[in-house]
């Protein structure tokens, strides 16, 4: 059974109370929270102010994604604003270990993002340092997008990577996932689905996400 991580970026901000209530009555175990600087990626979304007021508000796991240059400059900040997954781009920190530990010594879970054209090999000499690999099968920035194909194949490489390594690292994609890819995505080896659009857009979120689970 897939862990389901629903993506706030694609909730109604007017009513964020409501989405918290609606993913504590499901069965998502962790809320994907995407935090975007307009410098790493084209588009400015929320920080946090907002993961604090969620944060209050949700039984689930905080799972921050942070698509910020410089991240290691806000981990005892979102660590504060309760994060319980801190997730960094590998291609905006030129000293990855360093930021994992970091991350770690304030008592929360390490997470590497992946651009879609950036090679899953470059993560093998750092994965049993890495609690979460979030495969971007999307370009990052939006929510809404559609899925990229060739990530299924990065799916197989790593989950490789990873039991070559003895490692204990979930593999979590983000982006473009639907109830028509989800199946095949587990197939390939993924722990978690982050889902946006699917479950904020569906006529029922809290069937959406037993759907999407279920595989
Ligand atoms: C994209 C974000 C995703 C996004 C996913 O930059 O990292 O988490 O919210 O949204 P959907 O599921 O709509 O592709
Ligand atoms: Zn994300």
């Amino acid at each position: 059974m897939a862990i389901i991580a629903p993506s706030l970026l694609a909730a109604d901000f007017l009513h964020l109370g409501k989405a918290c209530d609606m993913l504590n009555e499901s069965e998502a175990e962790w809320f994907h929270l995407d935090v975007m600087d307009g410098s790493f990626v084209p588009n400015i979304s929320f920080g946090l102010p907002i993961i604090e007021q969620i944060r209050k508000a949700t039984t689930k796991i905080c799972d921050v994604h942070l698509m910020i240059v410089q991240p290691e400059k806000y981990i005892q900040a979102f660590k504060k604003a309760g994060a319980d997954i801190l997730t960094v781009h590998y291609e905006a920190c030129p000293n990855l270990l360093e930021t994992l530990s970091q991350i770690k010594a304030k008592g929360m879970k390490a997470g590497v993002a992946i651009n879609p054209d950036t090679d899953v090999q470059v993560l093998s000499e750092y994965i049993t340092e890495i609690d979460v690999v979030c495969v971007m099968s999307v370009f990052p920035g939006f929510g809404g997008q559609k899925f990229i194909e060739h990530t299924y194949e990065k799916v197989t490489a790593l989950k490789n990577i990873i039991q070559i390594k003895g490692a204990y690292t979930l593999i979590e994609i983000d982006g473009g996932v639907t109830e028509h890819n989800a199946q095949a995505l587990i197939l390939a080896g993924a722990d978690v689905l982050v889902a946006g659009t699917t479950v904020f857009k569906a006529s029922d979120p809290i069937k959406s996400i037993a759907q999407l689970r279920s595989f």
